[in-house]
Parts: C-alpha cells; structure tokens; sequence
C-alpha cells in the first residue's frame, strides 16, 4: 500500500455540523475517513485552529455561509504538510491556511486533518509559531490589514488616537493590542466593563462604553475625536466613527455586529476627506497575505499574545460557538488538536 493510500484510509477527529428534519442544526464530534475530503493539492495535519465569527454562522445553519450539511466549519488552520502534490510544499513543512472557502464549503479547520488547494497554503512566517498563528488567525490577520491601510495612508503614531470598536472581541482585541504594539495611541470601546482591565493590559490607553460612539443628534458633522479606526460594528456605531474622525483621516470597517446598513452624511468625505475602507480578509490575494503576515510577524507581534488566548480542545468547540454566536467572549479562543 502506498503513502496516499495509507493516508486515505486513516480516520480522523472532527466537528461535523447537520441539518436536523426539524430545521435545527447539531454540532458534534465525529469520526472521519481522509477519502471523505475532496481532493486537492495539499494534506495537512492541523494542530491548531481558532474560532471566528464566521465559524459561529455556519455552525448555526447561516446558508449566506455554509450552503451544504453537513459541514465541518472552521476558516483557520494551522499544522504539518502530510501530502502534497504541488511542488511548493514538502511532506513536514509547518503552513497555515486562513480565510479562503476553508470552513465555508470546504471542510474546514476543525478537524484533525484538512485538503486545500496549494494556493490558499501559505509557510509558517517565521518569527511566529503555529500556535501563535491561530492565536492571531483570520481575527488578527483582519486586524493587521486595517492597520495595514492605516499605516500605507501615512497615519503615524503622533497623528492622534486610532479607535476600535467591539474591543473585546476577536478582531477588536487584536487590533487593539497590535496598535500599542506599533506604538498607537489606542482608544478601545467596549460593552463589556469585564474587559477594562485585559484591554489595559494589551496597551489600550483609553477606554470608552459602546453608547459613546452611537451618537443620535443628526449632526453633519462631529467634534475630531480619532485620526483613524478599526470598527467591527456597522450602522450607526460606523455612522458616529465617520463622523468624529479628524482631517485626512482613516476608518477600516470590517463587521456589522449592530448592523449591516449605513447612514451617513456626506460631510466627512467631502469636508474632512475621510477615507472610509472596506477589510475583505478571506479572499485577500497571496503576495498581499504574505506581506500582512510579514507586517504581523516584524510589527505587531504583542508580547501579551498568548494572553489573549483561552485554549480549547476539539470536544469543546460546539459549546464555544454559542458562546462566540452570543459575543460574549473576550480575546481569542485558540483550538488545540489532541496529538
Ligand atoms: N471582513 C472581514 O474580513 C472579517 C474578518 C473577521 C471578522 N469579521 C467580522 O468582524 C466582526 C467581529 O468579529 P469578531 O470575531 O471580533 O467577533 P467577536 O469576537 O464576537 O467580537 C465582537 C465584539 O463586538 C462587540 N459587539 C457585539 N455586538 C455588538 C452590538 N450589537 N453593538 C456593538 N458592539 C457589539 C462586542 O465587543 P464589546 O463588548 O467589547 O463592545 C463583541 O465582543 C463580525 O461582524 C465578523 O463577521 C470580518
């Protein structure tokens, strides 16, 4: 028997997502054969992924995600190459996987093992581990970008605050530590007083409640309160940060937490010549990724990383994913394969 075969007979650990006949959806761990993959370039063995919000849909039957069940979620993976049939990748080399259609229709990093197509695969970068990789995930890497476009807009560390919104949240929590990392004046707001001190640690210089940042006066125009942001939120929490953001500014939208609809005058665009950006983390092209990974690895690397992380196994993710549906996490929940 050769390797391939060998490898497409093992079974292995996942989550496995179905459609009941009642309309209701059941996140378990099951027992899956390698054949059960479809069959792309590149067999990794991953030992770690981590949970995103994404991931919080699918498993809940969200079909703008996931349209066929059942499903293995999971839009991060990190591990060992077992199999590759493009020459890029070597049997033992450590590569990681985010975004991309992993976790969406393709069966994603919840699992013991996974098979994507050589192009989503991008080498370990060096200066981080596989952990912390996953710790960072489609979260950080999302908060990289916009700090990414912060940074290729010239907005330097003296210009004034960045803000974030949803700081205590996956995405939010990077950012935030990220910003200090870079040496940003950072201003994180937050529903969750909990979280005060975590976000303080991480290098959040200020702190503010969410109702801060929902203004409902019908102002044009607000007092300059942040030279750029990182909003995870939407609607009218998006509207307010347009609104307050100084001359020449920058806003990152990534989420719509609150909504996913915005009203908003035109005057920050037209008088402050505010730049409002768009974070499409998933489909991000490869030289791109790989430069964001470098930024990430050379840059924003936070020494509090690791603190950022709660640690889970794979039984535990179904009980994870309520808790992430619900945002009542704080800071990032890192999954590690048993090995
Ligand atoms: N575009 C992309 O590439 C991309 C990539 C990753 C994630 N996302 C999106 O970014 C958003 C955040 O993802 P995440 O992984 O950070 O989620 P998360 O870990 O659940 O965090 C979301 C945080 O947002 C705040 N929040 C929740 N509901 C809110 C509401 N109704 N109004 C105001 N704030 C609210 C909460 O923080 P506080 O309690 O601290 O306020 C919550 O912890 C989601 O919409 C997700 O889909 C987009």
């Amino acid at each position: 028997m050769n390797s391939t075969q060998q490898a497409n007979d093992q079974k292995f650990r996942a989550i496995v997502v179905t459609e009941e006949k009642n309309g209701s959806f059941s996140v378990n761990v099951q027992t899956r054969n390698i054949s059960d993959l479809i069959t792309h370039d590149v067999l990794i063995r991953v030992l770690f992924s981590g949970i995103n919000y994404k991931d919080a849909l699918s498993a809940s039957g969200h079909k703008g995600i996931t349209r066929r069940f059942p499903h293995t979620p999971g839009i991060d993976a990190a591990g060992i190459v077992v199999e590759s049939a493009n020459q890029q990748f070597q049997p033992g080399d450590e590569v990681i996987v985010t975004g991309y259609d992993l976790g969406m229709n393709t069966s994603g990093g919840f699992a013991e093992y996974i098979r994507v197509p050589a192009g989503w695969v991008v080498k370990k970068p060096e200066g981080l581990s596989l952990e912390e990789c996953m710790i960072i995930g489609t979260s950080g890497f999302t908060a990289a970008s916009a700090i990414f476009e912060i940074m290729k807009h010239g907005i330097r560390p003296e210009d004034g605050k960045i803000l974030v919104t949803g700081a205590s949240g996956a995405v939010g929590s990077m950012a935030v530590a990220m910003l200090a990392t870079a040496g940003y004046n950072v201003l994180a707001s937050s529903g969750k007083p909990e979280a005060e001190t975590i976000l303080r640690q991480i290098g959040a210089s200020e702190i503010t409640g969410r109702e801060a940042i929902d203004d409902k006066s019908g102002k044009g125009l607000l007092p300059a309160r942040w030279i750029a942001a990182l909003d995870t939120v939407g609607g009218n929490t998006l509207a307010t940060v347009l609104l307050s953001t100084a001359e020449r500014g920058l806003v990152a939208n990534c989420g719509m937490l609150a909504s996913d609809k915005l009203e908003v005058p035109v005057f920050p665009f037209i008088i402050r010549g505010v730049r409002l950006v768009g974070i499409a983390s998933a489909d991000t092209p490869m030289s791109r990724r790989l430069e964001i990974w470098k930024l990430i690895a050379d840059k924003l690397k936070s020494e509090h990383l690791h603190s950022l992380a709660q640690t889970i196994s794979l039984d535990e993710i179904p009980e994870a994913l309520i808790r992430m549906k619900a945002s009542e996490n704080i800071g990032k929940i890192l999954v590690r394969m048993a090995v």
